[in-house]
């Protein structure tokens, strides 16, 4: 008999995380009549004990169009390993799994609805493995989540790509420059791949296709020769040259990831050599992730989170929403959190290659 239900939001922010707590606390409300719980802070706040904050209607009212999360997010906080400070200031990794497991029964919740990525679906599973009702959501700019077609949060980002290859295009044009762009993309080049195309750049370097720099300063001179003098390139973050690594500004250290960056500025500083042409360059960064949701994002919450509350009522633990088609089904989190990455023989690479455009 479920009564009362958790919610928490893991992992970095997306556009669209507070459509999702909306639709879960409404549907909760009006479908069900139970109440809902909104866990401050991710999985984090479950073990650290955070208070819990009553969720109801009227609070909620104005979540929709809200960006980030209203109830916190966090990239560290994974109970499979949570850092505790030793007095002689090393630390040490304790595994708290089931310690969060009764947490949440202790809690007086039912079942939690766990909005994240992979990363969130790994902790979440091997807590439902564990005993714990947990439904999930998936969520991530990068669009990199296997099982759904699409996250939330992933046209917002293209949308605002795109808009910076617009305003990138006619500056480029006026001062005859080549422009680099450079966009989240952690292991995945949708966003790079996506607002690329729309924004009608020349040359697009993901992940997932190891680039011959060459490739991309032959593409920009033989522009140059058919009298285009500018040129627009966009590079994933996770991008790397042929036998190179993606490079980082931040290294990881115990359970926090190592920060990606500095592939825009590598790639400008090859293509300036190799051209001679002037090179600028511009690197999006978090403004991908930040903002109002736009209305497709907001709806692909709302029927997420909506969703959701259906499948606590149906006990389906262990999965999680997802979109195939235009229609929402629910799969196993540990199917979901395999990397869903661009397919480089796939009709949309064969379509940018048909346009012209180059992958180095
Ligand atoms: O996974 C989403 C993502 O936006 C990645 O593209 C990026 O590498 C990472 O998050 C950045 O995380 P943080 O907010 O910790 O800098």
């Amino acid at each position: 008999m479920i009564k009362r239900i958790g919610i928490l939001t893991g992992g970095g922010d997306a556009p669209g995380l507070n459509a999702v707590i909306r639709a879960v606390v409404l549907t909760a409300h009006n479908h069900y009549g139970w109440d809902v719980v909104g866990i401050r802070e991710g999985f984090d706040g479950l073990i650290s004990g955070v208070q819990l904050e009553a969720l109801s209607p009227e609070n909620v009212r104005d979540l929709l169009q809200r960006g980030g999360t209203v109830l916190g997010a966090v990239n560290r906080g994974n109970p499979l390993m949570r850092t505790i400070d030793l007095p002689d200031g090393t630390v040490e990794y304790v595994d708290v799994a089931e310690e969060t497991v009764e947490r949440i029964r202790e809690l007086g919740l039912d079942a939690v609805i766990a909005a994240g990525g992979d990363g969130t679906m790994a902790i979440a599973q091997r807590l439902v493995n564990l005993g714990a009702r947990i439904v999930g959501v998936p969520k991530t700019i990068d669009n990199d989540l296997n099982k759904t077609d699409v996250t939330f949060g992933f046209d917002t980002a293209i949308l605002t790509a795109t808009e910076a290859l617009d305003k990138l295009q006619t500056t480029a044009e006026s001062h005859h420059r080549v422009m680099v762009l450079e966009v989240m993309g952690r292991n995945a080049g949708w966003i790079a791949l996506t607002a690329g195309v729309a924004g009608g750049a020349d040359a697009i370097l993901i992940p997932e296709i190891p680039f011959d720099i060459q490739v991309v300063c032959d593409k920009i001179e033989s522009l140059r020769r058919d009298g285009r003098r500018y040129s627009l390139i966009v590079v994933a973050e996770g991008a790397a040259p042929i036998g190179g690594k993606p490079l980082y500004y931040i290294k990881g250290e115990g359970t926090s990831e190592g920060k990606l960056g500095g592939i825009g500025h590598m790639v400008g500083s090859m293509l300036a050599e190799c051209t001679g042409v002037e090179v600028r360059v511009t690197v999006l960064g978090h403004l991908q992730r930040g903002g109002q949701p736009t209305p497709r994002d907001r709806w692909l919450a709302t029927r997420f989170g909506s969703m959701a509350v259906h499948l606590v009522a149906r006990q389906q633990w262990g999965k999680m929403v997802a979109l195939q088609g235009n229609n929402l089904v629910a799969v196993p989190m540990s199917e979901a959190m395999q990397l869903k990455l661009v397919d480089t023989h796939g009709e949309m690479v064969e379509t940018a290659r048909d346009l012209g455009i180059v992958f180095g």
